[in-house]
């Protein structure tokens, strides 16, 4: 399945990280989230510390996107991301991990 054998947030090159961000900018995340601060969602590098010491983060993070989240924030939810393939989601949700304040 698809949450089978993802890598932990991981050391991405500074190549992928600046295409995970287009990645985010071009699938509407950055209308809500920005790298270090909260918008309407809580600020990337927020969820980098939060999630630090989790092993299965990425895991974690995958679902929240594909599927929406709420009530782990705040009162406004994140509406769910049907249309993302599996890599990107799991594109998103390793830079996410990598966001350092
Ligand atoms: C309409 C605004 C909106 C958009 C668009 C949006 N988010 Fe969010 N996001 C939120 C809110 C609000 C929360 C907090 C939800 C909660 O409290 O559980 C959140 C939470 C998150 C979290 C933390 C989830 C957790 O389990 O703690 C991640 C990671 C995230 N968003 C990534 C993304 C990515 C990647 C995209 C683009 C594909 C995206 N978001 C698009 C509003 C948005």
């Amino acid at each position: 399945m698809l949450l089978s054998g993802l890598a932990q947030a991981a050391d991405m090159t500074a190549a992928e990280q600046a295409s995970a961000k287009e990645l985010a900018q071009a699938s509407g995340c950055l209308s809500c989230h920005a790298l270090t601060e909260k918008i309407v969602g809580p600020a990337y590098s927020s969820v980098a510390e939060k999630y630090k010491a989790d092993s299965d983060a990425v895991a974690s993070l995958v679902q929240s996107i594909q599927y929406g989240s709420k009530g782990k924030w705040g009162r406004i939810p994140m509406p769910a991301h049907p249309s993302l393939s599996g890599d990107d989601l799991k594109t998103l949700a390793t830079w996410v991990m990598t966001v350092k304040k």
